[in-house]
């Protein structure tokens, strides 16, 4: 495909333009194509100039933060740094149980720890004879450009996704935004391109808010470590059953009842988890997916036998609208 690849080589040329022999560019990363991509293309412009960070707020999914250092330090070879900011983040969650307050309190825990992060990495590097840190990536995407210019998307209205437009302001940071004018399909084409590996190029989009707006009512550790476990078991299967990629989005939500079950001869009062898969196009309105019988049952199965604290799983049969891909 010669129109992404002379794609990547006036990108590069243009990151260089912009950023100059000794400017730095700071980026949050999260694991998701977007971001890696456009984290990749920065690193292939301006190497160790780039500094990407990567906040664990305690809410990714199961092991997701190692796996995500793994493949953007060492197979992509991205000057990265992790935040483990995981108790700082389940500390303000405590008590919340209101989705909205949720965002808010994660979308601001968010920009206070990366901004503190760059503010170290500028400190760090003073010396170096780079200049300060002037430049934030973000990973848009022409859909989004729309969407913030028009402002007429529903989950926009409907649910305040959290964004780093606080970090321009504070920190007197400029944009620079390489997947600006493309599409997500593109994007994925750029990313076989960039050498990112199929598993994180075909990844499910994941909300920043994390596991915590898919854990209904409180989020506790041992909450997340439910949510967390079912939701590893219900993607594993999904994939074992080369399903992954005709889903557009799938997760374990945390249900906050009890329902009673029996285990043995003893009788149990345990929580309920609801498996969630949609399929979209743009995630403005999108279809239940129809789960194959024996799938469903593989991993009703699996998370009622290995995660305690589960007696019952169900499956969403809604489409949205009138029902949010989301339960938060
Ligand atoms: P809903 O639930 O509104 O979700 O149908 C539509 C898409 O948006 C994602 N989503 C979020 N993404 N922060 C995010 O970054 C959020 O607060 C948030 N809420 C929903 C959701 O995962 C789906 O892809």
């Amino acid at each position: 495909n010669w129109t992404m690849a002379s794609f990547i080589d006036k990108e590069i040329e243009r990151i260089r333009a912009i950023v100059g022999p000794s400017g730095q560019v700071v980026g949050a990363v999260s694991g998701g194509v977007d971001s890696t991509v456009a984290a990749k293309l920065m690193k292939d412009a301006i190497g160790d100039r780039f500094h990407a960070i990567l906040v664990d707020n305690g809410v990714m999914r199961l092991n997701e933060c190692q796996a995500v250092k793994e493949i953007l330090r060492n197979r992509l070879g991205i000057n990265l740094e992790v935040v483990d900011a995981s108790d700082l983040f389940l500390g303000r969650l405590a008590g919340i149980k209101n989705p909205e307050k949720k965002r808010k309190i994660i979308g601001n825990t968010f920009i206070e720890v990366f901004e503190k992060q760059a503010a170290l990495i500028d400190e760090r590097t003073a010396a170096s004879g780079h200049g300060k840190i002037d430049f934030l990536l973000q990973g848009t995407l022409y859909p989004d450009v729309i969407e913030s210019i028009s402002f007429k998307g529903p989950s926009a209205t409907i649910k305040t996704h959290h964004n780093v437009g606080g970090l321009l302001d504070d920190m007197k940071l400029k944009l620079i935004e390489p997947l600006r004018e493309l599409f997500k399909d593109e994007v994925r084409a750029l990313g076989k391109l960039l050498n990112i590996d199929d598993e994180l190029v075909w990844r499910h989009p994941f909300p920043g808010p994390g596991i915590a707006i898919r854990i209904l009512g409180e989020v506790t550790p041992a909450q997340v470590a439910i949510a967390r476990a079912a939701d590893y078991i219900y993607i594993e299967e999904i994939k074992n059953a080369g399903l992954y990629r005709q889903i557009s989005q799938a997760y374990a939500a945390l249900l906050p009842i009890r329902s009673v079950g029996v285990m043995g001869d003893q009788r149990t009062y345990e929580q309920v988890i609801a498996l969630r898969a949609v399929e979209t196009t743009d995630f403005m309105t999108a279809d239940w997916f129809p789960m194959p019988y024996n799938v469903l049952k593989r991993i009703s199965n699996r998370i009622i036998n290995e995660v305690k604290g589960v007696n019952r799983v169900v499956y969403d049969v809604s489409s949205k609208p009138p029902s949010t891909i989301e339960w938060e």
